[in-house]
């Protein structure tokens, strides 16, 4: 079956869908972006992330292409088109395509794309746990706003890979984790309380994270959205990162040292158990309710 992508209003195989050289998204990274989870034929948190699609197109002051309910449409119509079960869909909103000149164009028509990609949980990672490497965070000052431009985050994740790590947690001049290239980073303490940088400019507000947070205080866990410094984080009895394509993964290893005794702890455990039942609790998208895509 074709893959599909959407491309300013048309379903395009995937492989002919293109933007022009004069975007401003391709040009400037003068645009904005979302990754929305797909488990189990659900839809995960999608509204949060429309929220903040929202917000995102708003601080770039640029004008939705679509409506909330289009937006909405076109994203079952890719999960029907695609068969996606398990997977993402990523969703991109530019300021379009206009002569190459720095300020915003007199009259711009944003350009609106969607892909479709199938992704299993890799069972093998959630319960082993992954590596993770730190350096230092040299991104703009508005990580918060989820910007195409991700060229520190690219250069991160490509040192993490070259060193056999799963992500990189990246460290402001406090010595403190911000988060991950593209994930959220967490720890719990010696003494069992959670820990996760408050959702100031300096991170990207998780939806993955939110939710956690939700589950951790229906838990009745001992939480506090506090940074902590990379040598906590070594010290940490447990640590984890989350991300909206990696769930809620075990990270046992920093820079080479163990966190814990090397294995993804209670905590970890029991969060993961808990957000796979979040997951579960959401209403399977009704136009593909039924059907089984090849996986
Ligand atoms: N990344 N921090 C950064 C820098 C991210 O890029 C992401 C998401 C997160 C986690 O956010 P959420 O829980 O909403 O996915 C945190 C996506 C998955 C990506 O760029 O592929």
């Amino acid at each position: 079956m074709p893959r599909i992508a959407y491309v300013n209003g048309r379903y395009l195989p995937h492989d002919d869908a293109v933007v022009h050289v004069e975007d401003r998204g391709y040009q400037f990274a003068d645009g904005v972006y979302e990754v929305i989870g797909v488990r189990h034929g659900r839809l995960i948190d999608e509204e949060p992330h429309l929220d903040r699609l929202d917000r995102s197109l708003g601080e770039l002051k640029l004008a939705a292409p679509l409506n909330r309910a289009a937006i909405r449409h076109v994203t079952r119509e890719m999960l029907r088109r695609n068969l996606l079960r398990d997977g993402i869909i990523y969703l991109q909103v530019s300021r379009g395509v206009a002569p190459r000149d720095q300020q915003f164009p007199a009259d711009p028509t944003a350009s609106i794309v969607m892909t479709a990609r199938r992704k299993k949980v890799d069972a093998a990672k959630m319960r082993t746990g992954v590596r993770v490497i730190s350096l230092p965070d040299i991104r703009w000052g508005r990580p918060d706003i989820k910007s195409v431009s991700l060229l520190p985050n690219v250069l991160g994740k490509q040192q993490a890979v070259e060193a056999g790590a799963y992500e990189a947690w990246q460290v402001d001049r406090d010595g403190l984790i911000t988060e991950g290239t593209s994930s959220n980073a967490w720890i719990v303490t010696p003494d069992g309380r959670l820990l996760t940088h408050r959702a100031d400019r300096a991170i990207l507000n998780g939806i993955t994270r939110r939710t956690l947070l939700r589950i951790a205080a229906e838990l009745d866990l001992e939480f506090a959205e506090d940074a902590f410094s990379l040598d906590q984080a070594k010290a940490a009895r447990e640590a984890f990162l989350t991300s909206s394509s990696s769930f809620v993964l075990p990270v046992i290893q920093i820079d080479g040292i163990t966190v814990g005794d090397g294995n993804p702890g209670p905590f970890t455990r029991r969060l993961q158990e808990w957000y796979e039942r979040y997951i579960q609790s959401i209403q399977p998208v009704r136009e593909y309710a039924g059907r089984v895509g090849p996986d």
